[in-house]
């Protein structure tokens, strides 16, 4: 057993330094791919460099230097005041419906200054080209009690109905969240881990809600009260260069969550939170994901939950690659609930390294919060998920594969190929899971599974109307 796992460590670490070779060739891909860096200068440019946003005809020309402050909106100029104590939220409202009316507009959030805002809604739609530049650092009321009584609890600022909007900059958005984790709703507050009752509604940070063609890079966030990011009916998304940090116990706090949303890209950002690093919900597609970090600590990043109250969940083409997952309660997800309707598929999950991860690599059909779920026939089904190069190391508390699928409908097409998962300390677990679990190996794994059943299931499963999804 010992000169079995020396060598299988030597193995490991022959393939970690291949690994880090790899990493380093698509440093010259992933460059290449985001046409340069682009500063705080020439920002009104800044949202034409999504690959998938071909720029709109080019109408009005930039505009010269003498006339440089011109469609600059800076926040002070409409009221807001910036000293971490006074409610800016009107100065902010001013600013955004004036530079809504103007094309390639700058909201300028200036650094040095700290502005407290209340719950908004900046509602579009607005001129195309729309820039929140935002270098300073913004914030919401502190907790529920200083929130305002008739202000949603559920979010803090939403941006709504808005094609062409950048949110970038240097600046920080602190969500104060500690208020928020405290309430005694939440999970950790009851005796033994238990929760008590009362008030739960913690707000989501940032919301984007029917809009497109949206880029957030460079932002850092903090301690989110609940979500930091949710997309929802959203297309076009590009996220890059986003640092959000929450500690490892606050809840709820997922990094980015999207729903009915498309073509999205999440690139070279650094998530460290409490729940899902990214969590991808019902009716998103056309999902790419490259260099993130999530961890240490956190969920993993999660395809789900989906299905939940036997509703119907289409999620296809996503990939998530070269990539890192530290210290987490998972690496790579799909979760489903018992008696949904729809399909995942189309799922790649490539050149990720896993550092001290439990179930690193996970299908489950049977996701349920109250242990005590009722058992039903349908499920979202899954097929076509790929996993290759999954390289590190799991905590073996689970087993670093777990692939359990509905009884009666299968998970189909599932391949493995470079799969090599030691433990972080103890004892090789020698048996990955799997149920009811369809798909082949093309190289051997670490550890090796011979759990998957080859080929398709008996009796093939036909995608009849409940389990139809429109292909995008
Ligand atoms: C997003 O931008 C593209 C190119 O500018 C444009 O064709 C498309 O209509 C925009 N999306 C929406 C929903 O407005
Ligand atoms: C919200 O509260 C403020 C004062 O707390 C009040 O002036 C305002 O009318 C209220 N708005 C609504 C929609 O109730
Ligand atoms: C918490 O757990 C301990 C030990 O398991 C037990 O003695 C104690 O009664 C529990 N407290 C409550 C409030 O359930
Ligand atoms: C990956 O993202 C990090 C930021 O999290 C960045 O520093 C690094 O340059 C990126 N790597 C590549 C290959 O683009
Ligand atoms: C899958 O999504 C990517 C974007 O992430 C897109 O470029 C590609 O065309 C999509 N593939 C299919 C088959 O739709
Ligand atoms: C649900 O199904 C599983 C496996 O098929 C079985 O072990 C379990 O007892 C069932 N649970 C209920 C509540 O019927
Ligand atoms: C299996 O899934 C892969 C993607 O992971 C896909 O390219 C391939 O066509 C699928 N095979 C079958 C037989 O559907």
């Amino acid at each position: 057993m010992a000169s079995l796992s020396s060598t299988l460590l030597v193995t490991f670490y022959l393939t970690f330094t291949l690994l880090l070779l790899l990493l380093c060739s698509h440093v010259v891909t992933a460059r290449y791919h985001h046409h340069g860096h682009r500063g705080h200068h020439n920002n009104k440019k800044q949202h034409k460099h999504n690959s998938h946003i071909s720029d709109p005809p080019s109408i009005s020309p930039e505009p010269s230097p003498s006339t440089g402050d011109e469609g600059v909106y800076d926040v002070r100029s409409f009221g807001a005041v910036g000293d971490g104590v006074t409610d800016d939220t009107e100065g902010f409202k001013a600013a955004w419906d004036a530079a809504c009316q103007v094309e390639s507009a700058v909201i300028h959030v200036p650094v040095g200054y700290t502005f407290m805002i209340q719950s908004t809604i900046f509602t579009g739609p607005c001129q195309s080209g729309l820039v929140f530049q935002l270098e300073g650092t913004i914030m919401p009321p502190d907790g529920p009690e200083s929130w305002g009584s008739n202000k949603s609890k559920r979010q803090w600022l939403v941006f709504y109905r808005i094609n062409e909007l950048s949110l970038q900059g240097g600046g920080v958005i602190d969500g104060r969240g500690q208020e928020w984790w405290n309430l005694p709703c939440k999970p950790h507050k009851g005796p033994n881990g238990s929760t008590l009752p009362g008030p739960c509604d913690s707000p989501i940070a940032i919301r984007f809600f029917m809009s497109s063609n949206l880029t957030v890079q460079g932002i850092k966030m903090k301690n989110s009260p609940q979500f930091n990011f949710r997309f929802d009916n959203c297309k076009n998304v590009h996220i890059e260069s986003l640092h959000v940090t929450a500690p490892i116990w606050s809840p709820n706090t997922d990094g980015i969550h999207i729903e009915q949303t498309s073509n999205v890209e999440i690139y070279d950002s650094l998530i460290s939170n409490g729940d899902d690093c990214v969590s991808i919900g019902a009716g998103c597609y056309d999902v790419d994901i490259r260099n993130l970090t999530c961890g240490p600590g956190g969920h993993g990043i999660s395809i789900g939950s989906l299905g939940n109250h036997n509703s119907r969940a289409c999620v296809s083409n996503i990939t998530v690659r070269d990539s890192v997952i530290k210290q987490s309660d998972n690496g790579v997800r799909i979760k489903t609930w018992q008696g949904g309707f729809g399909a995942v598929s189309g799922v790649s999950f490539l050149n990720i390294h896993m550092d001290n991860v439990r179930n690193p690599i996970i299908i489950d059909q049977f996701y349920c919060l109250s242990k005590d779920c009722s058992n039903r026939t349908s499920a979202v089904s899954v097929s076509d998920i790929e996993y290759s190069s999954i390289k590190g190391t799991y905590d073996i508390r689970s087993p670093p594969m777990h692939f359990a699928c509905s009884d009666t409908i299968p998970c189909t097409n599932i391949t493995l190929s470079d799969i090599e998962l030691l433990p972080a300390k103890g004892e090789l677990v020698l048996d990955p899971f799997c149920w009811n679990a369809y798909g082949g190996q093309e190289t051997l794994t670490i550890p090796p599974i011979f759990c998957l059943l080859e080929g398709n299931p008996p009796s093939v499963f036909e995608n009849n109307d409940l389990g139809y999804c429109s292909s995008s």
